[in-house]
């Protein structure tokens, strides 16, 4: 597997409009987009420095997964985003060694991006996103 670069910082808030002022007007940097991810259960607002970007993640609809992770474990970083070129080889390639991921397959999350999580148990602590940007 090739990674290109991390794509994104993503943190678990449970107030967007609260929190995203810091980013966009006390560190000023550029509001790249707003959406509802409902199959993932999330609200994303993302920042974009030009050289990674920092993505809030709030929950949305019943059950998310965010609202349980902040009833869990607080606010604060949720997961890193390594962008990878080919996310099907990357999957086929954790899989073969035996690293435990969140899901079997990789679904589309924010901005079109195909993604897999990577269980913390298998990174040493920390929620890992592979990210494929679509073409
Ligand atoms: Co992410």
């Amino acid at each position: 597997m090739k990674i290109l670069g991390i794509d994104h910082v993503a943190i678990a808030t449970d107030d967007i409009d609260r929190d995203a002022p810091f980013w966009k007007y006390i560190l000023g940097i550029n509001h790249s987009s707003r959406e509802d991810v409902p199959q993932e259960g999330v609200t994303t607002d993302i920042y974009d420095t030009g050289r990674g970007k920092i993505e809030l993640l709030a929950d949305f609809g019943e059950n998310s997964p965010i609202k349980r992770y902040i009833e869990k474990r607080g606010k604060g970083i949720h997961h890193i985003s390594l962008q990878v070129d080919n996310i099907n080889a990357a999957t086929a390639e954790l899989k073969e060694k035996g690293i435990r991921l969140i899901s079997d397959e990789p679904k589309v999350g924010a901005e079109g991006y195909e993604i897999i999580f990577i269980h913390p148990e298998s990174t040493g602590g920390v929620l890992v996103e592979l990210a494929e940007k679509p073409e």
